[in-house]
């Protein structure tokens, strides 16, 4: 980038510091990921690298003063693994989201049923009648990598676990193994979740898949049974929120989320396992057509759509502009990020139509950085906020990326916009809701 269009941008992003009154909170540093969340009942079933720290939603209820349960109804439009949901409903919210990975929104359901005792009991008692035979394992599968995924006698197994579950008559019970079977899918795999995808790993060839997956069903069970919630279930939809005009979401009192962020990460290539293995998909027309309904965060999404440029607002115009005239790995990613931010302008104004009036939304997101550029998501979700209507009440400064010493050399004075940041927005009183 050169000087002077550097020395802009720096000055940009400062004023709009000033403006949306950013502050640096270090309380968020561990919440904005799911590190923390491996000892959390329920929460640890399967980690879920682009989630939040449950924490992070008490945190922010109680920074907001949120705690009127009867009339605040939470929304998350990207509900991932489920942790606003979750966290809402045992506090005794009542819930709504949208997640457009299959698998992820069967393991929300999941998280957030109520179990009774006799329901737990069965499912306690299940054991994996192991006397099945299955032939031509690999056949069953499109997916061409499903033979350096799985040996064949451990695809075998998860196979014969998958018969046993079948013949549960309870449904829940038998969602509720299946989802046991899931969860170990990657642990007994020959690949793990890595980077942008998948990394063949080092494989421990003791590991037995029944063992795990009995391993697994026990975790499950004592936090069921140590975890009891009767609160409401959460209404989940498997669906993009992009549709949520086909849908009755209306008074929502707090929207928390995190979007995907706009770092080329796709989310169908890092739950490929789960999503092929657990049959949530059978072919790659399927595979290809559910990418295309996610928000465009990568290049895999949906990069042909048409639109105007309502969205653009002028620090947008700005990075996209520069961007253009810099070397990109590929120079798609200009037309991604424009429909990045176009898909979420129309999202938060369906968010603002539906919200209540002094109702919040709160999106929690990273900012990238191309052609060592950052990109200051934060910076630009907070004017298509106040662009739809809301105010913009703060930024509140999560995490400081640590970049290392030569990327600092490069990105220089804008090192402080790789950041992660929650944007607190909020519908003015006398504004009108649906
Ligand atoms: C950053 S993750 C959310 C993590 C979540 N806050 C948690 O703690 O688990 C973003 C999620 O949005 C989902 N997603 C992407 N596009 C979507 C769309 N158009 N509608 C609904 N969900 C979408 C992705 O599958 C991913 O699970």
């Amino acid at each position: 980038m050169n000087n002077a269009l550097m020395t802009k941008l720096i000055k940009n992003y400062t004023e709009l510091d000033v403006k949306y009154h950013t502050n640096i909170d270090n309380s968020y540093h561990s919440l904005v990921n799911f590190s923390q969340t491996k000892n959390s009942p329920i929460h640890r079933w399967f980690y879920y690298q682009e989630g939040y720290s449950p924490d992070l939603v008490i945190h922010i209820f109680d920074h907001l003063g949120i705690t009127h349960k009867k009339n605040t109804f939470v929304f998350d439009p990207f509900a991932g693994s489920g942790t606003t949901l979750l966290v809402s409903k045992q506090m005794g919210f009542d819930s709504y989201g949208f997640e457009i990975n299959p698998f992820s929104s069967y393991m929300i359901k999941l998280k957030t049923r109520n179990y009774s005792a006799s329901d737990l009991m069965e499912y306690k008692n299940f054991v994996v009648s192991e006397d099945k035979k299955i032939d031509n394992v690999y056949k069953k599968y499109e997916l061409k990598i499903i033979k350096n995924l799985f040996d064949e006698d451990r695809l075998i197994d998860i196979e014969v676990i998958k018969v046993s579950i079948r013949n549960v008559k309870n449904s829940k019970v038998r969602d509720l193994l299946y989802g046991a079977l899931l969860c170990i899918l990657t642990t007994i795999s020959n690949y793990r979740k890595g980077g942008n995808g998948l990394k063949r790993k080092k494989v421990n060839k003791n590991m037995d898949v029944f063992t795990e997956f009995y391993k697994k069903k026990d975790e499950i069970y004592a936090d069921l049974n140590k975890v009891r919630h009767y609160e409401k279930e959460p209404n989940i939809v498997n669906d993009s929120c992009l549709n949520i005009n086909n849908y009755d979401v209306k008074n929502i009192g707090i929207s928390l989320f995190s979007p995907p962020y706009a770092n080329c990460f796709d989310p169908f290539e890092v739950y490929k396992i789960e999503l092929w293995v657990g049959e949530f998909v059978n072919s790659y027309e399927d595979l290809k057509a559910k990418r295309r309904q996610a928000l465009t965060s990568n290049l895999n999404a949906n990069l042909k759509k048409e639109f105007d440029e309502v969205h653009r607002t002028n620090l947008l115009s700005k990075i996209l502009q520069i961007l253009s005239n810099a070397e990109l790995w590929d120079k798609r990613i200009i037309k991604m990020l424009d429909t990045y931010f176009f898909d979420m302008y129309c999202l938060l104004k369906e968010i603002y139509l539906r919200t209540k009036k002094s109702g919040y939304c709160v999106i929690v997101v990273g900012n990238s950085s191309y052609a060592n550029t950052p990109v200051a998501t934060d910076l630009i979700l907070a004017e298509l906020g106040e662009k739809v209507g809301f105010t913009v009440k703060e930024i509140i400064v999560g995490r400081t990326n640590e970049t290392s010493s030569q990327q600092h050399l490069k990105i220089g004075d804008l090192k402080e916009y790789i950041r992660e940041s929650l944007v607190v927005l909020q519908k003015g009183k006398q504004k009108y809701c649906l």
